[in-house]
């Protein structure tokens, strides 16, 4: 069960990453500095508070998930008109994709070498080239098509899937707030998911890597102090008992591995794929 350990909290690390390291915000403003910082302090808690990034406002307990119950939640915003685009297969394909071309990419995107975009793309290549560990599936995907293609793989010929997001229902600010449990959660029954984020690169890509069992899955509709309506997916991992006990998790959480199950909500970027039928309750 050690490859969940490694699997999950990687998981975790990266929603965290990726979403305080967003193409959005770096890509075209050039704001560099929390690729290499950001994860040190993530892991291990040196430095200034880690506890103060607003992102970790995305951990919670499962005994959270009552009607009624207000949670503090941050979730960031994604800026469409300077997020990357996805590219059809054939483009993309025409574009080399490894950490070995690196220089021929930066060319082909005009971006210095030692440039912030250069280190982004340099991470996001070599943790897609990062082999999986035992019993874990990862792949990333530079298109939609190719992204369907893996899922294939992973479901198995003749098993449909469909994804589960985050969706805002009304105008979206980021703002650390609580936000109301208005209904019982809905429980999404699965026994395979694949969770798809997407890494900093100048046009969409995805890293998905895939569990099976150890999961929960819910669908929560809330409502934030100032209005804001939002269907909220959220994962949690009930055994954490293999997990790293410094794992930032637990210091949000106020809790240790084992102790109880670590949830946290998906970012809407993020892409939660699952067996249909899904059965719901
Ligand atoms: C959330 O509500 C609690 C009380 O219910 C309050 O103490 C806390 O400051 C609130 N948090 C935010 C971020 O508004």
């Amino acid at each position: 069960m050690g490859s969940c350990f490694a699997s999950w909290s990687y998981f975790i690390f990266h929603v965290l990453l990726v979403s305080q390291y967003s193409p959005a915000n770096s890509w075209k403003d050039n704001d560099d500095g929390h690729l290499q910082t950001m994860p040190k302090q993530l892991e291990h808690g040196d430095g200034p508070s880690p506890l103060m990034n607003p992102l970790l406002n995305l951990f919670f307990k499962m005994n959270d998930l009552k009607q009624g119950k207000r949670i503090p939640i941050y979730f960031s915003t994604n800026d469409p008109s300077t997020s990357p685009h996805l590219l059809p297969k054939q483009e993309a394909d025409s574009i080399p994709f490894s950490l070995s071309q690196l220089p021929e990419v930066l060319e082909f995107f005009s971006f210095p070498k030692h440039s912030p975009q250069a280190k982004a793309m340099e991470y996001t290549l070599s943790e897609c080239e990062f082999e999986p560990l035992m019993g874990e599936t990862k792949f990333c995907a530079n298109s939609l098509e190719s992204m369907l293609d893996s899922l294939k793989g992973f479901f198995g010929t003749g098993t449909e899937f469909h994804a589960l997001t985050t969706k805002h229902l009304s105008k979206h600010s980021a703002l650390l707030q609580n936000y109301t449990v208005l209904e019982v959660p809905k429980v999404v029954e699965t026994p395979k998911m694949v969770g798809c984020h997407s890494m900093p690169y100048p046009y969409k890509v995805f890293y998905c890597h895939g569990q099976e069992g150890d999961h929960k899955l819910f669908e929560i509709s809330m409502l934030g102090d100032n209005g804001e309506r939002v269907e909220v997916v959220g994962v949690c991992h009930v055994d954490t008992s293999h997990w790293d006990p410094n794992h930032v998790a637990f210091r949000v959480l106020n809790t240790k591995p084992g102790e109880s199950p670590v949830c946290h909500f998906l970012p809407a970027d993020n892409i939660i794929w699952v067996a249909s039928p899904a059965v719901t309750n």
